[in-house]
């Protein structure tokens, strides 16, 4: 959990080591071995990453009034609550009495109070305290100035993130160009069919750098690069706190999957180019999103340790699809399954190398140039710097003109 001590000031780690990976891209050299390694760094990125906007679960997870989900930050516990209007609240997930937690972490619950579970005052899904069990006759005792503390909350495509700290600014310039990359394939309107849970022992930005690269697809997957060109598509300009790029999909191939089939339904709505690429986007910091003709994978990344974090991969399809019996989306599920694992298994010996005491940062290839985006954007956070001045233009928000990718997992 984060140290407001370690907020603004700049990141533990040595500052010309830090400075060669915001570097221009040719000089560039990868972050210092520490920033994967070093529980200081991570303590840092909890306070300075992980307390701003960030995705903490998916808009199903809370289906109807009453339901409560309690979700770790690097702020500490936020509680998610679906109120009497529908809307989706965050609170900071402790009691206004003596502070025990409301829900434990990942738990959750169905019912019109908030239950303190240790003495059993209750609030509204309001937020506002309904009793305190003692307190009735206690002179001076105002109900109003115990009220859970409220967070910044926002349900965007189905998938809800938070802003624990509050001053992360307004969402919509968190996504910014990224909401006309999403848009067309109506997140929202996808059913979640399968979902996968991994603990990988490695860093969160091995995860991610990886994911923004197919440089290695040749090496280890060979049944990615028989239905999509590993080196198809390339990387887009963005605005906004995201970085992706897009792939082809073979000739012979409908989608990715094992043998390139589909064993669902097209998204309705996609135009041709979406119809032959898959796009992969990493929102900061902690989702990726998979945007497939017939189906939308994410993965949510949470940090546990400096070298190990917890993976959930959903997977999402078309309701026409998603209500067939006995559907269960196993050519989409089986066919990532296997493409992960295999990232996996690359990410944690990458995590090992990274631990030896001979580690030194190593260059970029021109392929990496979504590997860059994203270290370069950490470089500078590591620095306290401010906005990135050589951040390249928008790219279109016709949504017809966005080039189709270069990265995923
Ligand atoms: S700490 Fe919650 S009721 Fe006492
Ligand atoms: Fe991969």
């Amino acid at each position: 959990m984060s140290t407001p001590a370690l907020r603004g000031v700049p990141a533990p780690l040595r500052a010309d080591e830090v400075a060669r990976a915001y570097a221009p891209f040719e000089q560039a050299r990868m972050l210092p071995p520490a920033a994967y390694t070093s529980p200081e760094v991570l303590d840092w990125e909890q306070a300075n990453i992980f307390s701003g906007w960030m995705c903490v679960a998916t808009a199903d997870k809370l289906p109807r009034v009453g339901s409560q989900l309690s979700v770790q930050t690097g702020a500490g516990g936020v509680l998610l609550v679906r109120d009497e209007d529908e809307q989706i609240r965050a609170y900071a997930n402790y009691c206004r009495h003596r502070a025990h937690e409301l829900i434990p972490c990942g738990g959750t619950a169905q019912r019109r109070s908030i239950v303190c579970p240790y003495h059993a005052w209750s609030f509204k899904l309001d937020g506002g305290l309904r009793n305190a069990p003692g307190f009735r006759d206690v002179a001076g005792f105002d109900k109003s100035e115990f009220g859970l503390v409220p967070i910044a909350v926002t349900d965007w495509h189905g998938w809800i993130f938070v802003d624990p700290s509050g001053d992360a600014g307004d969402f919509d310039d968190h996504v910014r160009d990224l909401e006309s990359v999403v848009a067309p394939y109506r997140p929202e309107e996808l059913r979640t069919v399968a979902t996968h849970s991994y603990e990988i022992a490695a860093n969160w930005k091995v995860i991610i750098e990886n994911y923004q690269e197919c440089y290695h697809c040749p090496s280890i997957h060979p049944e990615l690069c028989r239905v999509s060109p590993p080196d198809s598509g390339e990387n887009v300009d963005t605005d906004g706190e995201w970085i992706g790029g897009w792939m082809d999909l073979d000739d012979r191939a409908q989608t990715m999957s094992l043998d390139g089939r589909s064993g669902g339904v097209p998204i309705p709505g996609l135009d041709e180019t979406r119809m032959r690429t898959v796009m992969y986007a990493v929102c900061f910091p902690n989702i990726l999103i998979s945007l497939h003709p017939d189906y939308v994978m994410t993965h949510t990344l949470r940090p546990l340790t400096p070298e190990s974090t917890f993976v959930e991969c959903s997977w999402a399809f078309p309701v026409a699809a998603a209500e067939r019996a006995g559907f269960d989306g196993a050519y989409a599920v089986d066919f990532w399954d296997l493409t992960n694992r295999q990232d996996w298994t690359a990410c944690e010996s990458v995590q090992r190398g990274l631990a030896s005491p001979f580690a030194i940062a190593g260059p970029l290839a021109p392929d990496e140039d979504g590997v860059y985006q994203f270290i370069r954007r950490m470089g500078r956070a590591y620095a306290g710097l401010g906005p990135d001045p050589e951040q390249r233009p928008s790219i279109t928000t016709d949504t017809a003109e966005v080039p189709v990718a270069d990265g995923h997992v």
